[in-house]
């Protein structure tokens, strides 16, 4: 179905739940210094959120554009980046998020990433950074220039 397409370039990135499920986010809600919101791509045609298959959730936060690694902010619009909500241990949404070091943290095992720098793990058991999504902003809108970096989804 349309709603289990993978991710693709040129959708825009909208909240996966709350008031405003399944509306683009906009750029100036997100809160610098997170946490993170978490969205699925919207097909720019056809207006068709792609929730249907877990492994499109992305999660998007706003960071000081100067905390960024250069890798991370070729992939980022400012300082606003986004990256696979998938973890790479077992499959959970990484849905919590520390504040004290800015990053995001998966609530099964505790894994943390860091969204400053490839979301690479700083703790905990994943095997693996969750990859980035590569976004633009345009029109008050952002929006997914490519595929993720690497395969979203646990690490088989
Ligand atoms: Fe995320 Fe285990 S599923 S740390």
């Amino acid at each position: 179905t349309p709603e289990n397409e993978p991710l693709a370039a040129g959708d825009i990135l909208v909240y996966a739940q709350g008031d405003n499920k399944d509306k683009p986010i906009s750029p100036a809600d997100l809160k610098l210094g997170g946490p993170q919101t978490i969205a699925y791509p919207m097909n720019p045609k056809t207006n068709v959120v792609k929730g249907g298959d877990p492994n499109n959730t992305v999660l998007v936060v706003k960071l000081e554009p100067s905390r960024l690694s250069p890798a991370t902010a070729k992939d980022a619009a400012g300082g606003i980046v986004a990256y696979s909500g998938v973890c790479k241990h077992l499959g959970c949404i990484v849905s919590n998020w520390e504040a004290s070091t800015e990053d995001f943290v998966c609530p099964c095992h505790q894994g943390h990433y860091d969204p400053a720098n490839g979301g690479k793990v700083v703790s905990g058991p994943p095997p693996k950074p969750i990859p980035q999504l590569p976004i633009k902003v345009e029109n008050n809108q952002i929006i997914a220039t490519a595929f993720f970096v690497a395969e979203p989804g646990k690490e088989v």
